[in-house]
Parts: structure tokens; sequence; C-alpha cells
């Protein structure tokens, strides 16, 4: 077809499209700043006609007039030619074709979120697709996701099954989205959407945000923007494999998908079973990435993560203090430690457990999950005795998922782990760990134990960090049959989240830790179950600006575990002053990661001073609007953030050097999201200058903050032994009443 039959093809298929539409019935689902329309007429396909800033109801009526709109809502496979899909079967008697049409919709109210859920069925099939639309009334979050049956009497095999679908209008899209691996987690890639398919996936089994993220955001406006610009995020709500696709094809539109990765993963459904996909949370804002980040932090905080609306504790755990070098004086003296410096919480971390194996590295005993009496003669209980002593709470590591081939457990259920029949297991981390089969419910039932029992015999446990070390690297389970071997990464995440939601349901209020090699666990399919994640295993601080800020923007600063750790830092070796490393860890959620006994009682003091300055921001990071300012991907030399109550009477604005040079210049930051009509009195936390800045205590209009900012020092004035690279400073700003 050449050009201007093209051009006549897309105009008569519109025109045929608004005769069409004049019949169709429209729905609107809204939150409190958007709205998304649909069209659905029974007996026909679903449509997509709109999302984005709210329309009126004038405006939802008129809205398919407006464009030549012929998208599938949900695209599936075998009758529309060439276009990707969300959907693909293979019907029990091997026709590979699906059409659906619509044939009833359906409103829920619940928890103040209105479900749209439009039935369709196969036109010749007795094959079922519910595509559901759930929209919050107090923020703007729309998610969508599928129910898939089927009454045919042979088995139907899905190919493809996506969560959702979104097409996006074309114009200079960009997009955002985060990459990275151990020890450099959420970093941010963004790229001008060019045509071709951009793939997000991953594969892993067990850790989903390692090497990609589950969540993107489209930028409408061109170059990503932080605080301007029409912004649409996505975030797949899923603790397994997915894929993200993005088709700019030769139409006007970015065709966005997203869901569980199909490959390898083809899933045989049975007559009358019901196959659920995970939800895909959709965000708009008018107002940049971090206007869409602050819907998806509201969201998260709200309706997703587990405690969502507590406090968290400022803890020390001991991994970088002292690996698996566990002893009770040891644990007792960092208890002593934390404690006096006003901490609230200590947990142990790797090396307590094992009784035939003792754990002393990384190469046995996961599975054991008994005390190792030598190292801990008077078992957990003593040490929650302890922390009670001094006034704190007490965690514990462990990691449940997993075994090592020398453990009792391996020894006694060698069938427990995922394994390709047939073959010997391939072996993680220290040459001997494996990943036990979550599809069988025995395995389910041990691994809540595990947890159950803990928590029984010390009911005081305020705090479990749970860890997982390694990927499903052998396809194979011995629970799973023969012929459904590829189901394994869907039930193995479908056991996972059995056994957290037991856990769950018997212990709420228990804070519960993802982490997974570091940060390989940041996603809000799991949230429900953790209270936070831990962003990395790389705790160095002028790292953790890039990683924290590609991290911030999906997940909330109540979510991101942030630690003050030694220096040089274990990781990069990079030698940073401890005032940064403070400055960095106090934009999360506060914690330590150091052996206190090596610290100078001058850094315990600064520590002591922080945590009590965190004390008092700590409602105001964790539960405020982010507004992040200068990115530190820009290569300014500086990268600046803040939070502010949504009354706007309190913000915190963070400012950190990402590099040094002399006569540097550096640009003045403009604050955001302040009340322009508001003054706010400025008081800066954690100071180690000898003098005062000089708008200490000095008040000015948000409006003259927003328009100039302040201008901040480069350097700390502090007595000469004391100089050093990377200044911060952290601004503390109050309204005057
Ligand atoms: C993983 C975690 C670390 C630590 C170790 C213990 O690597 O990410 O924080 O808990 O395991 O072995």
């Amino acid at each position: 077809m050449n050009k201007n039959m093209k051009r006549l093809f897309y105009l008569m298929t519109g025109m045929i499209s608004v005769c069409h539409y004049m019949e169709a019935e429209n729905i609107s689902i809204s939150t409190p700043n958007t709205t998304l329309v649909l069209s659905a007429e029974k007996g026909e396909d679903l449509k997509y006609l709109y999302y984005g800033e709210a329309l009126s109801s004038e405006d939802i009526k008129s809205v398919e007039y407006a464009g030549m709109y012929n998208h599938s809502a949900y695209p599936v496979y075998g009758m529309v030619g060439k276009g990707e899909t969300a959907l693909a079967v293979k019907h029990g008697d091997g026709n590979m074709s699906l059409e659906m049409c619509i044939t009833g919709v359906r409103k829920e109210k619940n928890d103040g979120k209105e479900t749209i859920v439009i039935e369709m069925k196969d036109r010749v099939y007795p094959f079922y697709v519910n595509v559901n639309y759930a929209a919050y009334d107090d923020v703007d979050v729309i998610e969508s996701w599928t129910e898939i049956r089927h009454e045919e009497k042979k088995p139907v095999v899905l190919n493809q099954f996506s969560s959702a679908y979104l097409p996006i209008r074309r114009g200079e899209v960009w997009l955002s989205h985060l990459y990275g691996t151990w020890a450099n987690e959420g970093r941010v890639a963004q790229e001008p959407l060019n045509p071709g398919m951009k793939i997000i996936m991953n594969k892993d089994g067990v850790r989903n945000s390692h090497t990609a993220h589950a969540e993107v955001m489209f930028s409408l406006d061109g170059k990503p923007q932080e605080n301007n610009g029409r912004v649409i995020g996505a975030a797949l709500c899923y603790s397994g494999n997915y894929k993200l696709r993005v088709d700019t094809d030769d139409t006007d539109y970015h065709h966005f998908f997203a869901g569980i990765n199909e490959e390898n993963s083809a899933y045989t459904l049975n007559k009358g079973e019901r196959f659920e996909t995970p939800r895909l949370a959709f965000s708009y804002s008018n107002d940049g990435l971090s206007g869409c980040s602050r819907n998806f932090h509201r969201w998260g905080r709200n309706y997703k993560l587990a405690n969502g609306k507590v406090e968290r504790k400022i803890l020390l755990n001991s991994w970088e203090g002292v690996y698996f070098d566990i002893n009770e004086n040891g644990m007792d003296q960092m208890m002593c430690d934390i404690s006096s410096m006003g901490g609230e919480l200590f947990v142990m971390d790797d090396g307590w457990f094992g009784d035939k194996y003792p754990r002393l590295s990384d190469n046995s005993s996961l599975g054991d999950w008994v005390v190792d009496r030598n190292k801990l003669p008077n078992g957990i209980e003593s040490l929650v005795n302890d922390a009670k002593k001094h006034n704190i709470k007490f965690g514990i590591w462990i990691e449940p998922e997993m075994a090592n081939i020398n453990s009792e457990l391996y020894e006694k259920n060698p069938d427990w782990i995922i394994k390709a029949a047939g073959r010997e297991p391939v072996l993680g981390r220290g040459g001997t760990q494996v990943v036990l089969d979550l599809a069988n419910p025995k395995v389910q039932d041990y691994i809540y134990k595990i947890v159950d029992d803990m928590m029984c015999q010390n009911p005081d446990i305020d705090y479990i960090k749970w860890d997982a070390n390694m990927s499903i690297m052998n396809h194979g389970s011995g629970y799973i049959t023969k012929d459904n071997q590829s189901h394994l990464f869907i039930e193995f995440h479908r056991g996972f989240e059995k056994v957290c939601q037991r856990i769950r349901d018997k212990y709420p209020t228990l804070t519960i830790q993802a982490c997974a090699s570091g940060g390989g666990r940041a996603n809000y399919g799991l949230l429900p179950y953790f209270d936070e994640f831990w962003v990395s295993d790389n705790t160095d601080a002028l790292q953790r600006v890039y990683m924290q800020w590609g991290t911030s923007y999906f997940f909330p600063a109540i979510a991101m575990a942030s630690h003050i750790s030694a220096t040089p830092n274990h990781q990069t070796f990079r030698t940073i002053p401890l005032k940064y490393r403070i400055d960095v860890a106090m934009s999360g959620r506060l914690g330590m990661e150091i052996q206190p006994k090596d610290m100078t009682e001058e850094e315990k003091s600064l520590c002591r001073n922080a945590i009590s300055q965190y004390k008092d921001i700590r409602s105001l990071v964790q539960f405020g609007d982010i507004y992040r300012l200068i990115s530190p991907y820009d290569k300014l030399g500086v990268a600046s953030m803040m939070y502010i109550t949504p009354e706007k009477e309190k913000a915190v604005f963070y400012w950190w050097k990402t590099e040094h040079f002399c006569d540097q210049h550096l640009p003045r930051v403009k604050m955001e999201g302040l009340n322009p009509s508001k003054r706010y009195i400025v008081k800066e936390l954690n100071r180690i200058d000898n003098e005062p800045l000089s708008f200490e205590g000095r008040s000015f209009s948000g409006a003259y903050l927003m328009a100039n900012g302040l201008d901040i020092p480069y350097e700390h004035k502090v007595d000469y032994h004391k100089k050093n690279d990377y200044a911060s400073r952290i601004l503390y700003l109050e309204e005057v009443k």
C-alpha cells in the first residue's frame, strides 16, 4: 500500500470507527485528577479512547471524535494481522486465534477504589477474559489486570498473557527506566522512543529488580523533566519474571504492554481454572517525573507497602560491622552502641545459625535455621533479652527460600530443590547454594514454619531481614508434573506469595525487609508483604545518591533502607566524610551498617546528633511529598531534592556535591513545591561548620525560594585538619506562623 492509499485506508477505518462509536457506550475510569476512557459496546471488542488529565463529562462523551482511535484495549492474537498483542493462546483443538467481544460490564466498589470489570468472550470458543480496571478515589493511580478462563473440552495453552496494554500517542516521547545489578541498582536510563521494539525484562526467577526494574515512565513532552511536563508512569506489581514491551511501529502510537515474562513459561490452563495476571499500576501527572513519583509514593504507602503508614525504626545492621563473625558479646556491644546513639533496633545479619553445619562463611547451612550454640550459647532468647536491656528492639536475618547442599535440610529433602530432572543441580553462592522449590506445598509449609517457629519461640522479634541470594539457574521442579514444567516460574511465585500471605495474616505488624543480594527485590508485587527493601549492598554514599535517586522514581523513602557505613567504603573503597554519609542516609529510611566500636567518640556524637535530628524530620521524610530538583545524572556537580508535607508547612532540603574541584561553579538550586505565599524559616541540620550559614534562622517566602533558592557554600568552614571533599547540606524549612 502506498502512502496515500494508506492514509485513505486509515481515514476510512477512522470514519467507520466514528459511526461505530456513536453507538458505543463510553466508560470512564477516574481518579482525582485523571481519566481513562474506553468504549465498551456489547458484542464488540473493548477499545481504548483516552488516558490523561481528568476530563469533564462532556469531553468524555466527545473524546472519541477527537482522533482516529482504533485500538483494542486488550489486543489478542490471531485475527488482527501484524500488531503486537497482549494475549495469545492455542485452543484445545489446535486453533491459534482469538476474537474477543464484550458480554457485560460490571462495577464494584471497595476499599476506596472502584473496579470496572469488562467481561469478554471469544466469538466462537467458550474462552473468557475479564479485563479489570481499579481506580483510587484519593490518588492518581489506576490498576489494570485480567482474569482468563475457559470451558473448552481440552486444556488451552497460554503463550502470551500480558496484564495490560496502553497506546501512547507518538510525539517527542521519552522513556525513563531503571537498570543495574548487584552493588549498582536503580540506575536511571532515559532515551527517546524510536522506531522498533524496546524490551525491559527479567528472567532471574527470584530477584526481579536486578538488571532491570518493572517500572517505567513516559515523558510525553520531550526530554524528561523533574517538575514539568506530562508523564505516564507504570509499575508492574509482580515478584517474578516480567516483560515490558514498547513497540514503536508505523502507526501514530507507541504500544506499551506489560506482564509476566512468558519466555519458557507457556501456561496450560485447564477447563474451569482461573488465571489471574499481576496488576499493572498506571499513573499520570502534569508535573513531570517528580509529580508521577509523588502519585506512586502515596499509593505505595497507602495501599501497597506493608504498614505503609507506620514510621520506621532507626536500626543498626550487623553485616558490614562483623560479617559472619557473630558472638554473644559482640552482639551485645553493638546493641549497647546503637542504643547509646539513639537507635531503636538492632538486626543480627547472616552467620548465626547451623548446628551440624555451622554457617562460618557463605558456603553452608542455609536451611538449618537453628542457632549455632558455639557462637550463641544462650540462643536468640538471650539476645532478645539483651535488646530489652538496652531498650531497643531485636531483628534477625534469614534466607528461607534457599538451602546449601551442605545442610541437614538438603540431606533430608534432596527433592525439595529446583533442578532439572536427571541432572546435577546448578550451584549458586558459595559454590553450594540451591533454590528451594516453592511450587511444592511441603516447601511452602516448611518456610512458613521457619518464621512461625521463630516468632512463637521469640515473640519479641520485631524485624526480619528476608534475603534471597540466588537466581533460578536450572529449570525443573520435582513437584510439578512433567507436562507442566513450563509453569515453574509462575508456580514458584504463587508459592512465594502464599507463604508471604500466611506470614502477614499471622504477623501483620512484624517489620520485614525484602533483601535480595542487595536491591534485587524492589517491586510493588512484593511490597504488600514487606515493609521496606534494602536498596543495595553498595553503601558508598556517593553511589547511593545515584541509586536512591533512581529508586525514588517509584518507591517512597519509607521503603528505602539507607545506612551509614564505614570509610573507606567496603564496596567502592572510597573515603567519604561521615557528615556526607549521614546526609545521604537521612534521605531514606535511616540506619547504620558499621562496627560502632571502631568509631571515634566524635563520630559517634555526630551520629547521635543526626539520629536525634532524623527523629524530628522522620515523618516528613517517610510520608512527605518528594520534589527532585537537580539530578546527579545531569553531571552538574551537585544533586538536590526535597520532601514537603502535604500541607506545605514543613520541608527538608538535601544538597550533595557529586564532585569536587577548586574554583568550582555549581548551580544555585531553586526549590519546588512550597507554598509561594508562606514564609519559611531555615535551619541547617547536622551542622559541622564552625559558623552558621548566613541564612540560618532567617525566613524567606516560598515564592523567593522557588524562584531563586539559596546560595549554598561549596565547602564546609571547619578547622584545617577536618577539611575534606564531598560537601553536603540538609536544610529544614518550617513555616513562620
Ligand atoms: C546478601 C545481603 C547482604 C547480607 C548478606 C549476608 O548479600 O544483600 O546485605 O545480608 O547477604 O550473607
